[in-house]
């Protein structure tokens, strides 16, 4: 096995948040086939249109299965983005602040009808202050340019709105912790509340969670729609899961879920 696939599994292992991995065998062995069937397994069929009645019902679906947790109420109704990145200033309200270099508030227009939720900053992200630029927001960008072309939608990145729901790189990329969640989920409520977006498309089972307020595993969510205060919301899977080797199926899925959002925000 060469380095640049043995660099792959440990970047998916990562992503797994798996730490520690012991060379019994090789470490294609290490991944058994159960880890193997567990990622790309496939998920439950999704609901297709975004009509208010299979928003409910996909919501409905996952309440009964999973309990909610409760979201903080809207922001005042003159917020802004500028108020609220004044408001963030150079905040230290959580541990993230200790090893970051920028915090990465978030970018594109104001008034995007679409935005994109994603877990939290990485290393290229911290650097830069932007969210997504690194490969997995480089594939975003194709994600979200690539598709609309496809579907004749004019949308560049520049047109939608992409943020995280913490504003500062988690160590070595690791899940942001509840309580990390928390103080800087306020932010992400009051950017989602001041630009009121047609849709909301979250990136991940972390940006679900912080969405959509349930606990469920992405594979379960993804190619359904929620509501986060009356905004319809669309989950799909990270890109960077989508980078990681084995993963042909969530690809196949995550443009399916985009399609699917694309559509209803812009036809
Ligand atoms: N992953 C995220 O969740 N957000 C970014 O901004 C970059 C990578």
């Amino acid at each position: 096995m060469d380095a640049d696939t043995i660099r792959q599994y440990l970047e998916f292992y990562q992503d797994l948040h798996i730490e520690t991995l012991y060379r019994r065998t090789s470490v294609a062995d290490a991944a058994s086939p159960a880890v193997k069937a567990s990622v790309v397994a496939a998920p439950p069929a999704p609901v297709i249109a975004a009509s208010e009645s299979k928003i409910a019902a996909a919501e409905s679906k996952i309440a009964a299965a999973e309990p909610k947790m409760e979201l903080p109420p809207l922001a005042p109704p003159d917020d802004s983005l500028i108020k609220i990145m004044q408001d963030i200033g150079d905040c230290h309200r959580c541990r993230l602040s200790e090893a970051r270099d920028k915090i990465v508030f978030g970018v594109g227009d104001e008034k995007a009808p679409l935005v994109f939720v994603g877990e939290g900053p990485g290393a290229d992200e911290d650097a830069q202050g932007i969210p997504f630029v690194g490969r997995a927001g480089q594939l975003l960008t194709q994600m979200i340019e690539g598709t609309s072309k496809k579907e004749g939608i004019p949308l560049l990145r520049k047109d939608v709105y992409i943020c995280n729901v913490v504003k500062c790189r988690p160590p070595g990329n690791r899940t942001p912790e509840a309580d990390e969640m928390e103080t800087c989920g306020q932010f992400l409520y009051r950017q989602l509340s001041a630009i009121r977006p047609k849709a909301i498309c979250a990136l991940g089972g972390t940006a679900a969670r912080a969405v959509t307020g349930h606990k469920e595993g992405v594979t379960k969510m993804r190619g359904k729609w929620f509501k986060w205060n009356d905004i319809p919301v669309m989950v799909t899977y990270h890109p960077s899961y989508l980078l990681r080797p084995y993963n042909e199926n969530a690809k196949r899925e995550a443009w399916e879920d985009l399609k699917k959002v694309l559509h209803f925000v812009y036809d």
